[in-house]
């Protein structure tokens, strides 16, 4: 149930105690994967000084104290004091027996705490663009793993769907008709009602000739009057804004398979009630300003050009709140009424400023308690080849559904290429599930802040870092089994450890409890891509050069089909905390 590492890391800790004294019994060895052995131990060169013993000295005294007789093959002090270590094939044999015994494959359920995840969070009668993307995969895949580690985990989609534009967004709605082919664009290409809304508001704006046009705008900035006032008609209409657009968010989450449901929508709107009372405990507290007709807030340590403060605005001179208000009731109520332990934004790395100006005001009110964690997630750019921020040829935003389908072209003809055997709705399946899983992956598979540049030919490629490399072994070993009729999930067998290849794969099998409470640590999801892009790299080497069906002795077919059966569980588990659906086949 446990990795060579965390196994070893009691011992060590005893052998040191017991070779240096009782002083030296919280040393914190460090242990670490070698390339000249299984493990090495770097205590020694630390220890040292405090000793007042060479360093290799230190080492040999360790290892004459360690008792590793049925752990190691081997432990040699090498270098200037590492001390490296050798497992025995029959030790990982038995530490991977246990986890192929555990159901959840050596992943440790953890002490459930109530985690709140914002992500996702795109704009009513907007395009989601290529962020809006990242936040999402990236927040449903520690959605997922949180959850998969015993957590509560709280979705939480804070969609833009307040604010001043929506009076030109009703007004272009009424102008249309909502039974107009203008109005299903909220569904189909949100951007372009939002652009033909703009238009017109903007025409009014330059004081053209009076006409419609200048009527147009009246009838907007009358329009956000009333919404902000509760009328019963209006309210409606912009719930009919707010239907339509969840109507494409939800096309865009089940192409994507992404797990928000309309449950989950928290948007900027859910939090107009108490906006006003908000404001005047900041206020009564001496936390909030009126400066220049705007309340403010102003903290230690925000400062811009020339020491100026920066004051976090939480309502405007014209008396609207803003999303520095709004988000200050995100953090309230998920502190006070979802009881949350940690609370996670997986919002783009621009935004860091605001969410710590809003948290430390929080943290003023006493709204956030030292005990409760605050987590930004910061997402970074996607690059088109020209490695700037990722558009049409045209300029124009992308629409991310035009991108969804051209990966599955692709896919389609990567499929077609490799498996023109199967039938046709069998490889539109298929090039449905790496297409996406290529997509989603490329975005995993880098740290989460970086940026990266989006390039659709490499990310369905079935060789190299990618979604349908992973995607691949899972197919393989299917048809393993496929082959003798038998189900991976009824594999049990005694597991022998002859060949260094089977030995290699199964001690990169003990790791999977660890990296996956490391994402759940870390909140990156790039630490278990990795981890299966070596799992996936490790079980090629093994197939390659031992052979599975035709091994010579029965014992050893059994135990090699345990070890496919493994590593099968272990890369669709995987996948699927990643968000990567496991093909039939390939
Ligand atoms: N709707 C915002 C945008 O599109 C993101 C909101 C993120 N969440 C938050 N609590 N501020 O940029």
């Amino acid at each position: 149930m446990v990795s060579p590492l965390v196994a070893l890391t009691p011992k060590v800790q005893s052998a040191i105690a017991a070779a240096l004294g009782d002083d030296f019994r919280e040393a914190d060895p460090v242990l670490r994967p070698s390339q000249f052995a299984d493990v090495q131990v770097n205590a020694a060169l630390a220890l040292a000084k405090k000793v007042g013993l060479p360093p290799r000295e230190v080492a040999a005294r360790i290892v004459d104290a360690l008792d590793l007789d049925d752990v190691c093959d081997s432990v040699e002090v090498s270098g200037p004091g590492f001390i490296n270590l050798t497992f025995s094939s029959s030790w990982i044999a038995g530490l991977l027996q246990d986890v192929e015994a555990d159901e959840r494959n050596g992943v440790v359920l953890q002490a459930t705490q109530n985690i709140p995840i914002d992500y996702s969070a795109p704009n009513v009668a907007k395009e989601m663009h290529v962020g809006h993307l990242r936040t999402t995969v990236v927040g449903d895949s520690l959605a997922r793993t949180l959850e998969h580690l015993g957590h509560h985990v709280i979705r939480q989609n804070h969609i833009g769907d307040w604010g001043t534009p929506f009076g030109m967004l009703i007004e272009h709605l009424l102008d249309v008709g909502r039974d107009s082919e203008e109005a299903d664009l909220l569904v189909t290409d949100p951007n372009a009602f939002y652009q033909a809304a703009r238009v017109k508001f903007d025409g009014a704006d330059k004081a053209e000739p009076a006409g419609s046009e200048g009527d147009f705008n009246v009838r907007a900035r009358t329009r956000v009057v009333k919404l902000q006032a509760g009328d019963p008609d209006t309210l409606a209409l912009w719930r009919e804004l707010v239907d339509l657009s969840k109507i494409y968010f939800n096309k865009i989450y089940s192409t994507l398979g992404i797990t928000l449901t309309d449950d989950d929508l928290a948007g900027e709107s859910t939090y107009n009630e108490v906006l006003a009372d908000l404001c005047a405990e900041l206020e009564a507290k001496g936390i909030a300003t009126v400066s220049d007709g705007a309340l403010c807030v102003f903290l230690d340590g925000y400062t811009g050009r020339e020491g100026k403060p920066v004051p976090l605005i939480i309502r405007k001179s014209d008396g609207g709140y803003n999303y520095g208000t709004t988000d200050l009731a995100t953090i309230k109520h998920r502190v006070e009424d979802l009881k949350a332990h940690r609370v996670l934004y997986v919002i783009g790395a621009p935004q860091a400023l605001h969410l710590n100006m809003v948290w430390d005001t929080a943290r003023k009110a006493g709204w956030l308690p030292d005990d409760v964690v605050p987590v930004h997630v910061q997402i970074g750019n996607v690059l088109g080849d020209d490695r700037k921020i990722l558009k049409t040829r045209s300029g124009k935003p992308l629409r991310l559904m035009a991108l969804l389908d051209e990966a599955v072209e692709k896919a389609r003809t990567v499929i077609d290429g490799t498996r023109p055997d199967l039938d046709e709705t069998v490889r539109a399946t298929i090039a449905r599930q790496i297409g996406i899983g290529a997509v989603k992956y490329a975005d995993l598979s880098v740290a989460h802040d970086s940026e990266y540049v989006f390039d659709l030919d490499r990310m369905v490629a079935l060789t190299g870092n990618t979604g349908p490399y992973l995607q691949y072994v899972v197919a393989r070993v299917r048809s393993i089994f496929r082959q003798i009729g038998l189900d991976p999930a009824a594999q049990h067998a005694p597991i022998l450890l002859g060949e260094p290849h089977e030995r290699a794969l199964a001690t990169h099998l003990l790791g999977f409890g660890d990296v996956v409470a490391e994402v759940g640590d870390t909140y990156e999801p790039h630490r278990l891509a990795g981890y299966l892009f070596e799992l996936a790299q490790a079980f090629s080497a093994f197939y390659e050069n031992c052979p599975v069906l035709k091994a010579e002795l029965d014992e050893v077919k059994e135990s090699r089909l345990t070890l496919c059966a493994l590593v099968f569980r272990v890369m669709t588990t995987g996948l699927d905390l990643l968000g990567l659906e496991s093909p039939e086949q390939m």
